[in-house]
């Protein structure tokens, strides 16, 4: 059993803390926001993520889980501080790192005892350098005995605990051993693999990671759209694809394109450490720009299908940026929305989890209660996310609820033919569809 300290409680240090007090340790989540903490002490959750609430209530009455905002209660006696503070893109898309700093600051102002600081927000390259270099240098007149180990997160919104509890591997990231083989019991449980390398290979493995699924995402869109000139059919293409080994069958679905709180943040920021560095990123920056253009070619399909989009009435199927999630930065939807409402179209919106979060975001919007209040007057209907509770929809219901019978299907989750024989004129990304009714 360990003592631990977990910094920031979003979808990594929430799940990170609760994992942890599961498999035995004594752990206390830190958050600065007041109102996250009060309600976690209430039992309600921050986030959506499935499964989170019931491991979190089972290990706070186990008494292994507190929450609090106070960092000298929370690091006092730690072995271990975790941080997993946000790393928002900054305004030229490097990571802004304000407050990994703060966090670091408080750890040199506050802890006593000899600690290992492990690093899980996602930190441009030399980042454990410098959190080494800002505790050393506050504690210059009073030496504070620790470490700084960088633990990169790979789990996945959605399916957080699973891939935490179940991980491809763990990445650490130390210049001694022995703080790397004390994070390294920590996660003994998991009988994963687990990787120890240097702090700066650490952190580039998380960067080089979500920029390759990023850049699968965009190769196969760029395929879709040359298959939509070409007369192929990309979801064909991608399981001939993913039959081969080398290939995979995963990141290779074509689409609105990738999006929410980690790739466009880490895949702009590992362009501009390139730059910084001397390399010229030009893949990075095609992958970038290629994703950015898979959101606007809905704007030109539904021209195609509608004419002007002035006035005219668009739902839109989902705004979490995948489903399973109700976190919505950076999500394909929010930008269509906005492009949509540049034209005058009016949009009327609905998801099944993201709502609240949505209505903080998005203005000028109808907020619908069910998919069917979406498709009521509506000229046309994107689907922007593959929710579970879309698979099935009730296309019969759809139509009769709909003025123009339009469908433009952006994550390819419906049958054509079957869309297509209720009487829709069915777009998708890549599939050959084009606007034909049966
Ligand atoms: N969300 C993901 O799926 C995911 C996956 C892998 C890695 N990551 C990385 O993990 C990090 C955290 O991501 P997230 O999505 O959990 O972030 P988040 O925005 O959901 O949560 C961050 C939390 O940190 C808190 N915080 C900010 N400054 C603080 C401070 N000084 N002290 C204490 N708490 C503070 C915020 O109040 C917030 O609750 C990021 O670097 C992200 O790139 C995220």
């Amino acid at each position: 059993m360990s003592k631990i300290c977990v910094i920031g409680t979003g979808y990594v240090g929430l799940v990170t803390g609760t994992c942890f007090a599961d498999l035995g340790n004594d752990v206390t989540c830190l958050d600065v926001d007041e109102n996250r903490i009060g309600n976690l002490k209430k039992g309600i959750m921050p986030i959506y993520e499935p499964g989170l609430e019931e491991l979190v209530t089972r290990n706070v009455e186990s008494g292994r889980l507190c929450f609090t905002t106070n960092y000298a209660e929370a690091v006092k006696g730690a072995d271990f501080a975790f941080i997993a503070v946000g790393t928002p893109s900054g305004g030229d898309g490097e990571a802004d790192l304000q407050y990994v700093r703060s966090a670091a600051e408080s750890i040199a102002d506050l802890v006593n005892d000899p600690i290992v600081v492990v690093n899980k927000s996602t930190v441009p390259v030399g980042t454990g350098d410098w959190v080494t270099e800002i505790i050393t240098k506050r504690r210059a007149g009073k030496p504070l005995d620790f470490m700084v180990v960088s633990n990169p997160e790979f789990l996945r919104e959605g399916s957080a605990i699973n891939d935490f509890m179940f991980p491809d591997r763990v990445v650490l990231g130390s210049s001694k051993p022995e703080p790397a083989n004390a994070v390294a019991q920590l996660y003994e449980p998991l009988r994963c693999p687990i990787m120890v390398t240097d702090i700066r290979t650490a952190e580039m493995i998380k960067y080089a990671s979500n920029a390759f699924l990023a850049t699968k995402i965009s190769f196969i869109n760029e395929i879709a759209n040359m298959c939509e000139e070409m007369g192929a059919n990309v979801s064909e293409v991608s399981r001939g694809m993913g039959y081969d080994h080398r290939i995979g069958t995963h990141f290779i679905d074509a689409g609105l394109g990738w999006g929410g709180s980690c790739f466009p943040k880490d895949v702009k920021a590992l362009a501009h450490m390139a730059v910084l560095h001397g390399t010229h990123p030009q893949l990075l920056q095609a992958v970038i720009e290629i994703n950015r253009n898979q959101r606007r070619r809905v704007v030109l399909k539904l021209r195609k299908a509608l004419g002007s989009l002035d006035d005219k009435v668009i739902g839109i199927l989902g705004i979490s940026f995948k489903p399973n999630t109700d976190d919505i930065r950076d999500a394909p939807s929010l930008e269509v929305i906005h492009l949509l409402q540049n034209e005058g179209a009016v949009i009327q919106v609905y998801d099944p989890q993201a709502m609240e979060n949505a209505k903080k975001e998005v203005k000028r919007v109808k907020f619908c209660e069910n998919p069917y209040q979406v498709a009521d007057g509506a000229d046309a209907l994107i689907l922007a996310t593959e929710w579970n509770e879309f698979k099935q929809i009730d296309f019969k219901k759809i139509h009769a609820l709909m003025r123009q019978h339009i469908i433009l299907d952006g994550r390819n989750l419906w049958n054509p033919e079957l869309v297509r024989s209720q009487g829709f004129k069915y777009y998708d990304i890549g599939r050959g569809t084009n606007g034909e009714t049966e």
